[in-house]
């Protein structure tokens, strides 16, 4: 008898117990370990012995890019602690292989059979190699059953585990690091980094782009690194420090083995230690370092701002904006910002037009490495710079400082803020809003002036849009395909059968739900839709490529026979309306008001100027404004016009009663601009300052409409009447004064006589200065009884000092 099998039989019975094995995989009892032979394709996973951790392909948030990663197994929010092909995503998970190779590797071939990573360890051709996942979350390769060849310990990606070295290797001078993800969508390696000092002390350093030490731990004390001595206190870890002649290592335990915590470094540089709660099901910090977030090294990225008092902590410098929106949306913003037009600099023989000019900032922190110039005054300094191309800024202090190339570090500081000095930004002259002869408030501008600085303003408008339009469509293609479609059945299973409403209103109802990977989201029904489904598809498209900081982002959409759903992210804070309005307990404070308000004008400002299509809001106001947990304020129902149709307006109007936001021309039935949600804005700004709504009902059942009432105090100049009072007169009295001008603009009759939104956030960023409005008449007409108002109001004179009808704007450049 033949026992020698041909090759073609072994191959068989080799596939076999391929298939075999691969089947095993899939559905029955979950194995540790990938051997020779076997892989991983598709859904299959692995999971460690007692269950703690699993090993398979996952996707991060809304990304279809997918890598292997290790995740903890007993923790409902999918938190991923390894990444193994983490800058090489693979598209196909189904046709894609994640295998032990013959030689003993580990490797991960994409559906062209290419190698996109491999551990490349030591080749070992044993037949008993193999890889295991084990129970602290290491994955290991062996040879045989003793000896470990490869670890993934040995190569973390941005997590430090329990057990797990942090250190040298002495022998080899290899360091151990770890490394953020670029954005919590990629975890590529971003520019942040957590290791033991490379100058050879004992500490740990947070490095930026591998060269910048930004925090330190300080040094070993036997005990504890002192930055973090709480540590320490806690019975439930220990720290070990070794170094010997091989190794300098540190290493914690976790001594309740219960306790589920792990060291992350995130794509904000920031590193923390957190522990999973099981009663709040959510993770929490032990430690976050550094504790001034703006410490971080170019934590806004060249030419942004940091600000440790903003709810946004970034912003881009005047005349710049995000290099990548999408970015800056997750809060991660060290891309930076780029120039909104590119300077004209020393290329003066190309073409005509101006020079190059400089914004002041005041109160900056300057940033680092500047040049000095020997120069004896604040004039040559400017003129040094501006004659280097490569100049972006200058400062005159007791000497003359240059910046070339980025700026990074920017920090916004306050009066009294030690190093605050003040610096001179380079910019395009076309970024000036408006000519240099007008450097202060104008009064009484001559109707030529106006038309001049009108001319100038459109020219403006129009050259920046032109230039960020190709921007924005490079911009836009990132963001197409992030929609999801989900089906009927899998929403009612998100939001548990619609079992949870977080609102409703015209427009149809909203349900808190909650997806697989446990993102939290706000569905919503809508009502009295007649669009067909492709018509459906399109306008949601168009609004899903809307992203900005200060715009609740769609997620998704649902569109099955007549049932139309809309997916946006969950705003943990809930409306506006809910914090301002007295039954709240918690007084917003105006630091915040300010901030919400300026937070909504770029909302709005975004979709009525910087979109593709122009996006009318139509029913701005309080309850339509959302706060994240961050109390960053966010414009949300935009887009219904689009979706439902512009006449749906009166069906508010009757049902809603929301005509206290309804700009004059809603009501006369002429065309409606943009101007109606500045309009309703300035509507809501009086409610902001206020806290209260605008229509009260006094005792005696009669209506007063405040705005009104508080246009004659702006006038009269008797802002702090008009202040909330549960804030006991705690305002900046400047900001106060400009909102209530803005606002008193925003309401006038005539949609000319009302600013843009753009405009309105030059004016509350403090670029553009705004002047003395008039007391718009129609507010009176539209409460109806006039008689009715003066019994409610404090007697004042009422006085329309500017009667006659000027156009917006009544303003000037502030340099
Ligand atoms: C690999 O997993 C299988 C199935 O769980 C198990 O029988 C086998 O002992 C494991 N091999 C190793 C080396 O751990
Ligand atoms: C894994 O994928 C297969 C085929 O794509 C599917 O039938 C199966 O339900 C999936 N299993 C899990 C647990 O998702
Ligand atoms: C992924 O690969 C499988 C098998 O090769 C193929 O059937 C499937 O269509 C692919 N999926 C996508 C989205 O390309
Ligand atoms: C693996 O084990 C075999 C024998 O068991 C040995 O010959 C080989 O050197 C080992 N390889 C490694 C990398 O340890
Ligand atoms: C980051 O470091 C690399 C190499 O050290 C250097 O070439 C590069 O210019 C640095 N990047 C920035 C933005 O400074
Ligand atoms: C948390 O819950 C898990 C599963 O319910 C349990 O095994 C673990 O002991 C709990 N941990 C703590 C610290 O209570």
């Amino acid at each position: 008898m033949d026992t020698e099998m041909s090759p073609c039989s072994s191959f068989s019975i080799y596939f076999l117990f391929f298939l075999f094995s691969s089947l095993n995989i899939r559905h029955c009892v979950a194995t540790d370990n990938i051997s020779l032979g076997q892989s991983l394709s598709g859904n299959q996973t692995i999971v460690s012995k007692e269950g703690n951790f699993e090993l398979g392909f996952f996707a991060p948030g809304y990304s279809r890019n997918y890598y292997i990663g290790i995740w903890y197994k007993k923790v409902p929010v999918q938190t991923v602690i390894w990444v193994a092909n983490r800058a090489t995503p693979i598209f196909n998970t189904s046709s894609a292989v994640f295998r032990i190779s013959e030689d003993g590797q580990l490797g991960l071939l994409n559906r062209y059979k290419i190698l996109v990573w491999s551990s490349n360890s030591t080749p070992s051709t044993s037949d008993s190699t193999v890889a295991v996942l084990l129970d602290t979350g290491n994955l290991v390769i062996r040879n045989g059953s003793s000896t470990t060849i490869w670890q993934s310990f040995d190569h973390p990606t941005d997590t430090v585990m329990p057990e797990e070295l942090l250190g040298v290797n002495k022998i080899t001078g290899e360091y151990q690091s770890v490394t953020s993800w670029k954005n919590p969508e990629n975890p590529a390696p971003g520019p942040f980094a957590l290791r033991m000092d490379p100058d050879g002390s004992n500490q740990f350093v947070l490095l930026w782009n591998g060269s910048e030490i930004y925090w330190t731990s300080g040094i070993w004390n036997g005990q504890y690194f002192p930055i973090s001595p709480g540590t320490v206190e806690s019975s439930l870890i220990k720290i070990t420090f070794v170094d010997n002649e091989q190794w300098k290592y540190v290493m914690y335990t976790i001594l309740d083995s219960s306790f589920i915590s792990r060291i992350v470094i995130d794509s904000s540089g920031l590193v923390g230690q957190w522990y999973w709660l099981n009663s709040t099901q959510k993770w929490q910090p032990f430690f976050i370092e550094p504790l001034a977030r703006c410490d971080v090294y170019s934590l806004c990225g060249a030419f942004g701002i940091c600000d440790q008092k903003s709810s946004n902590t970034c912003r881009c410098a005047y005349g710049f904006e995000p290099a990548s929106m999408k970015e800056w949306e997750f809060n991660v913003w060290n891309s930076g910002c780029v120039r909104k037009t590119g300077l004209r600099c020393s290329d003066k023989s190309s073409a005509g037009g101006e020079d190059d000019r400089f914004l002041e900032m005041t109160n900056m922190r300057l940033p680092d490495n500047p040049q000095n110039l020997a120069v004896g005054s604040a004039e040559e300094c400017e003129e040094a710079c501006l004659n280097n191309c490569a100049c972006n800024a200058y400062a005159y202090v007791s000497g003359c400082l240059i910046w070339t190339g980025d700026l990074r570090n920017l920090q916004q500081l306050y009066d009294g803020d030690r190093g605050a000095g003040t610096l001179h930004l380079r910019l395009a002259a076309s970024d000036f809003p408006a000519s240099s002869s007008s450097h202060r408030l104008v009064k009484n501008l001559t109707p030529s002036v106006i038309g001049g600085i009108l001319v100038i303003f459109c020219v403006l408008f129009g050259l920046i849009w032109v230039s960020q339009r190709r921007k924005r469509a490079r911009m836009a293609k990132q963001v197409e395909g992030s929609l999801i479609q989900f089906a009927y059945r899998d929403l009612q299973r998100v939001t548990k059968n619609f079992s949870e409403k977080l609102g409703g209103g015209g427009f149809g109802s909203v349900f808190k739900g909650t997806l697989i990977d446990s993102t939290e989201v706000a569905v919503k029904k809508l009502e009295g839709l007649r669009q067909g489904e492709k018509q459906f598809r399109t306008e949601v498209s168009t609004l899903a490529a809307i992203q900005h900081v200060n715009v609740v982002r769609l997620r998704g959409l649902c569109s099955e026979g007549r049932k139309r759903l809309l997916v946006y992210e969950y705003m943990s804070r809930g409306s506006l309306d809910s914090h301002l309005f007295p039954n709240n307990p918690t007084v917003l404070d105006w630091r915040m008001r300010y901030q919400t308000i300026l937070g909504i004008a770029r909302g709005l400002s975004y979709l009525h100027e910087k979109c593709r299509e122009c996006i009318i809001h139509c029913d701005l106001k309080p309850d339509n404004i959302l706060l994240d947990g961050d109390f960053c304020a966010k414009v949300a129902d935009f887009g219904m016009a689009k979706l439902i149709g512009r006449d749906f307006s009166r069906v508010l109007t009757t049902m809603r009663g929301t005509i206290g936001y309804l700009a004059p021309e809603w009501i006369s039935g002429l065309p409606i601009t943009s101007k109606v949600d500045v309009y309703s804005f300035g509507m809501m700004l009086f409610e902001l300052i206020s806290g209260k709504r605008n229509t009260t009902h006094s005792a005696d059942g009669g209506e007063i409409f405040y705005p009104s009432w508080a246009a004659t105090r702006v006038i009269e100049g008797d802002i702090f009447s008009l202040l909330d009072h549960r804030l006991n007169g705690a305002a900046d009295i400047e900001e106060l004064t400009k909102v209530c001008r803005v606002a008193c603009w925003c309401i006038q009759d005539s949609e000319t006589q009302r600013p843009t939104m753009g405009q309105v956030v030059q004016i509350l960023e403090g670029v553009l200065e705004v002047s003395m409005p008039p007391v718009p008449k129609a507010l009176q007409l539209l409460t109806g009884d006039q008689s009715q108002i003066g019994n409610h109001l404090p007697s004042t004179e009422y006085k329309d000092p500017l009667d006659q009808s000027q156009d917006f704007p009544q303003l000037s450049v502030k340099l």
